[in-house]
């Protein structure tokens, strides 16, 4: 009885897949993320924002058609690895776009096989400034570091007149490092010292112990978010910076919602400039994190990376439906340039047509602790709309 109820299942499923194999059509998405290392959580972030997000957006997809995730580990920063792996994400896999990226050095190396092989690329994480000019199929839902820095130094000078800078020693470390420096001496205030730590970095007691004897007004920090960061803000505690009366401020790498907790209060009191904060007071935003921890847990909170995940999964179903699930590479990245809403999480967003990247507001975030749990408050909306000023700086100097 139960042997020939088992074999009708089965024969049932055969038929069912059999009927489906004929008119349907699977969109095949490789991902290349970040699964393991220091910075392992933005692989957990970025897979669950499009998980969640095709789940809930799975009836509006044209008839028959599916969506394949599929993942691949980089570790980090490795760009041999990441563009192997994207190599054979394309030609073992044969898949119909890419995404994912976390590390700059990594989408540097993805950007001529995503040329050659003609494949849209969704970044949702990597955000040098360059790295979007580095592929015609390249479309970046995430952030740029010159977004957050250039205003990040306007705002800091007005009331902090000295700064000592840290930046990890790669590329966006780099642009922080500039578009900060650019507004901030410009609007008055000085740089005393600039620290680029080595990347790999986990004990930053030396770094730190020279920025407490130079006694600035405000340290500025950019880290890649993660282990990395939490150590760098464990110590600037530890090694009395804090308590000697140095501002802590930096993009919101430093403070990601996932290691809030891990941080402790050491966090409370940290500004930051940043484009997403799951504390943020939007209905949208409301909305996004209710079903987060519908779907992951009351303690689950989503950070930057899921909500450029979401709004980049978002991009790759309005071209779905635009071309109703038969993917042209060409229109792919057309539909993609011309990509707005105003439900996304982080308020409206768009992508700049010219440049093929993310326009987005900025805000002044505070870190503190809000009804038992730490959060980074919006103060402000410090700028509506930014374009990656980098961008507009090259226009300037042709
Ligand atoms: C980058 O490599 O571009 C990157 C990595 C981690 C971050 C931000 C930027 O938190």
């Amino acid at each position: 009885m139960q042997k020939a109820g088992l074999r009708s299942a089965v024969a049932a499923v055969a038929v069912a897949a059999l009927t489906v194999g004929a008119s349907a059509q699977t969109i095949k998405i490789g991902v290349v993320n970040t699964f393991s290392g220091p910075q392992a959580s933005f692989g957990e972030m970025i897979d669950r924002a499009f998980r969640l997000y095709i789940k809930l957006h799975a009836d509006q997809l044209p008839p028959g058609v599916k969506i394949e995730i599929i993942n691949r580990d980089d570790g980090g920063a490795n760009p041999d690895k990441a563009r192997q792996l994207a190599q054979e994400l394309v030609v073992r896999d044969k898949v119909d776009i890419l995404s994912g990226i976390t590390f700059t050095p990594n989408a540097m190396a993805i950007a001529p096989i995503a040329t050659q092989a003609k494949i849209p690329t969704v970044l949702v994480n990597a955000g040098t400034s360059v790295v979007v000019t580095r592929s015609p199929y390249y479309v970046r839902s995430s952030f740029t570091i010159y977004q957050h820095c250039v205003p990040l130094g306007t705002w800091a000078a007005k009331t902090l007149k000295k700064t000592f800078i840290l930046v990890s020693d790669y590329a966006p470390g780099h642009d922080c490092q500039e578009a900060y420096t650019s507004s901030y001496t410009k609007a008055g205030g000085e740089i005393v010292g600039v620290i680029r730590a080595p990347v790999a970095t986990a004990d930053f007691a030396p770094f730190l112990q020279r920025v407490k004897d130079a006694k600035p007004d405000a340290m500025m920090v950019f880290l890649p978010a993660g282990r990395t960061a939490t150590a760098m803000m464990k110590g600037f505690v530890d090694l009395g910076l804090k308590s000697s009366g140095i501002k802590l401020i930096g993009t919101g790498d430093i403070v990601p919602e996932e290691e809030l907790p891990n941080i402790g209060d050491e966090a409370i009191g940290t500004i930051t400039m940043f484009h997403y904060s799951a504390a943020g007071d939007r209905p949208a935003n409301k909305a996004f994190v209710a079903a987060w921890r519908k779907e992951y847990g009351d303690k689950a909170t989503p950070n930057f990376a899921a909500a450029a995940s979401w709004d980049g999964m978002a991009m790759i179903f309005d071209a779905i439906k635009k071309q109703n699930g038969k993917l042209n590479p060409e229109k792919t990245v057309e539909i993609m340039k011309n990509f707005k809403t105003d439900q996304s999480p982080r308020g409206t967003i768009s992508i700049d047509p010219e440049t093929r990247d993310i326009v987005q507001n900025e805000y002044l975030r505070e870190t503190r602790r809000v009804g038992g749990e730490l959060v980074n408050v919006e103060i402000e909306t410090a700028s509506v709309a930014v374009k990656d000023p980098w961008q507009i700086m090259q226009k300037d100097k042709k």
